[in-house]
């Protein structure tokens, strides 16, 4: 049976961007982001911006944008390797970014079809609050995800 990685989550920079470019083309194919929105997302202050890296090799990314005045943080892109899933570093890196916004709600967008994508939200207790018809760019239905991380004051 295969050993379990051992995996670090770090902080991303610039330096990462050939490695990010390649992880979202792996994992999301035509929906990767284009160069401009991943230099945004290893740059632009106040993003959070988190790694899995095993042995200096990036296996997972995940982006977060807390927008304070709401008091909601937006996850804006979560992957892993292919090679790498189901060993926890989805969740790991999903948790570390909910905690590095600091904010009591998080949200996501999430394609209707992304079964895998939804049970690993659902089991770090996300739960929908809305649908957004025709979100993405051929035309299927986006869900929107809540994640409540502390009780209402
Ligand atoms: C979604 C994704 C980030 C999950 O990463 P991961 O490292 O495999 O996630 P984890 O190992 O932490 O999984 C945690 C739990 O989520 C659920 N889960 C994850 N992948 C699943 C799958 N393919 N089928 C069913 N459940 C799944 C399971 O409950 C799993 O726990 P278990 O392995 O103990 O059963 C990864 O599949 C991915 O990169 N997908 C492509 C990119 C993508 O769709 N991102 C989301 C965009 S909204």
């Amino acid at each position: 049976m295969d050993q379990p990685f051992t995996y670090t989550i770090l902080q991303a920079t610039l330096k990462d961007l050939s490695s990010l470019r390649e992880l979202e083309h792996e994992c999301f194919g035509a929906d990767a982001w284009p160069l401009l929105d991943l230099i945004s997302a290893l740059t632009m202050p106040g993003l959070v911006r988190l790694k899995a890296d095993i042995d200096g090799k990036m296996v997972g990314f995940v982006g977060g944008d807390a927008h304070r005045n709401e008091g909601i943080g937006w996850i804006t892109t979560i992957c892993v390797l292919n090679a790498y899933r189901r060993q926890g570093i989805g969740s790991a890196l999903l948790e570390s970014c909910e905690k590095q916004m600091g904010l009591n709600f998080v949200h996501l967008t999430v394609r209707v079809s992304n079964i895998s994508a939804i049970h690993l939200y659902e089991h770090k207790g996300y739960h929908q609050v809305d649908i957004w018809r025709n979100y993405y760019n051929d035309g299927e239905d986006g869900l929107i995800l809540e994640k409540r991380l502390a009780p209402l004051s």
